[in-house]
């Protein structure tokens, strides 16, 4: 193992996504087997006790990836050199509350951490943010960070991507290794439009597998948008090892290269594509390799489709507005 180790920043480092995530960079699952990681986590003073509990355990793993662990509770020191910056650390919502509820106490966080993204980050930073909610934040975040290209900020949709097939497969009993292309666009939130019109199912298109506009419109969609509310409700506490697992994929996968044959969703800045507003951190079906993406272009929606799209817009608009509003961007 000759190579530099990647200096990966993680936010939020003693919370409940990165007690799940940690171990996964420190397997392999962000950056391969073969590549050494610098970890650098970032907490509030309050946690910095527990993070340094966090990072016992992580010494008790003895992973040979691991080359250093840095820890912090000042962003400037945290981000110092980072090639990587998971921005995980923000309140999750509690049972009852919408994403957007968060915007005020957490997207206060953002602003401060793109400033020092921008002043002590690698010249190669690959931003993504899980923290809700994230679309939004992750436009705070990139307002803030105006010497790095704004493509290098994205945000976590890839676990409404992940619930998308988990539900197609389980409606037509296909593996989900099966299932291709599907997509999901605009806002983590309940008005996220996962959309099989692309997919296939078993090599067969999906809206032929799944002939069920019924179905597709009045459970499909409300149970993927509404699955983070559901697990809320269920465990009292909102997904962590999901989230970290599709945090991790999302980074991985920007990286190493999206599948062959297939795309993955991610939050990215919208350069028009679709009539998405410009500067919005949208969900799009993106094909990746070597820390770049490209939307997917050309795609047709239905009627059905074009009203979903025009409402998850209105929806990243008014919380664009909201933090104009708190002078967050
Ligand atoms: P958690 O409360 O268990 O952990 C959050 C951690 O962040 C805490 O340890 C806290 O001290 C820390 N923190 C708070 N402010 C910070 C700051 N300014 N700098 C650094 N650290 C800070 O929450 P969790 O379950 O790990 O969830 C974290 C976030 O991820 C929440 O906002 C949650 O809603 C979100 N989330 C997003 C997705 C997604 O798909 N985008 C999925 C699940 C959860
Ligand atoms: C999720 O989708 O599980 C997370 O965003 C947590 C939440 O608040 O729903």
């Amino acid at each position: 193992m000759s190579q530099a180790p990647v200096k990966v920043a993680v936010t939020g480092g003693a919370g409940h996504i990165a007690y799940s995530l940690l171990f996964r960079i420190i397997a392999g699952q962000l950056l391969g087997k073969e590549t050494p990681v610098e970890l650098r986590l970032l907490e509030i003073t309050p946690a910095m006790k527990a993070l340094e509990g966090v990072a016992m355990e992580i010494d008790d793993c003895a992973s040979p990836l691991v080359s250093n662990i840095v820890m912090s509770d000042d962003p400037n020191v945290a981000f110092d050199g980072a090639n990587i910056c998971l921005l995980v650390g923000a309140r999750p919502r509690g049972k009852g509350m919408n994403r957007s509820d968060l915007l005020a106490a957490n997207g206060a966080i953002f602003a401060p951490q793109g400033k020092a993204i921008n002043d002590h980050a690698a010249d190669d930073v690959r931003v993504l943010v899980t923290g809700n909610p994230a679309n939004t934040n992750t436009l705070i975040a990139r307002t803030h960070a105006p010497d790095v290209p704004g493509s290098r900020f994205t945000s976590l949709m890839r676990l409404d991507h992940n619930r998308t097939i988990a539900q197609l497969s389980k409606k037509t009993g296909v593996p989900v290794g099966e299932i291709k292309k599907v997509a999901v666009w605009g806002n983590h939130s309940d008005t996220q439009y996962p959309d099989i019109t692309n997919a296939t199912i078993g090599g067969k298109p999906a809206t032929e597998a799944v002939n069920d506009a019924e179905w597709l419109e009045n459970t499909f969609i409300p149970t993927v948008a509404k699955r983070g509310g559901a697990i809320i409700e269920a465990r009292g506490a909102s997904s962590a090892t999901s989230a970290a697992n599709a945090t991790a994929q999302h980074m991985h996968d920007l990286m190493l290269g999206s599948p062959e044959g297939d795309w993955v969703t991610m939050g990215v800045t919208s350069d028009g594509s679709y009539g998405v507003p410009e500067g919005l951190t949208f969900g799009m079906p993106c094909t990746t390799k070597n820390g770049e993406f490209e939307i997917v272009q050309g795609l047709e929606f239905s009627d059905y489709g074009k009203a979903k799209l025009a409402a998850t817009i209105e929806e990243l608009e008014a919380e664009r507005a909201a933090v104009h509003e708190l002078g967050l961007v």
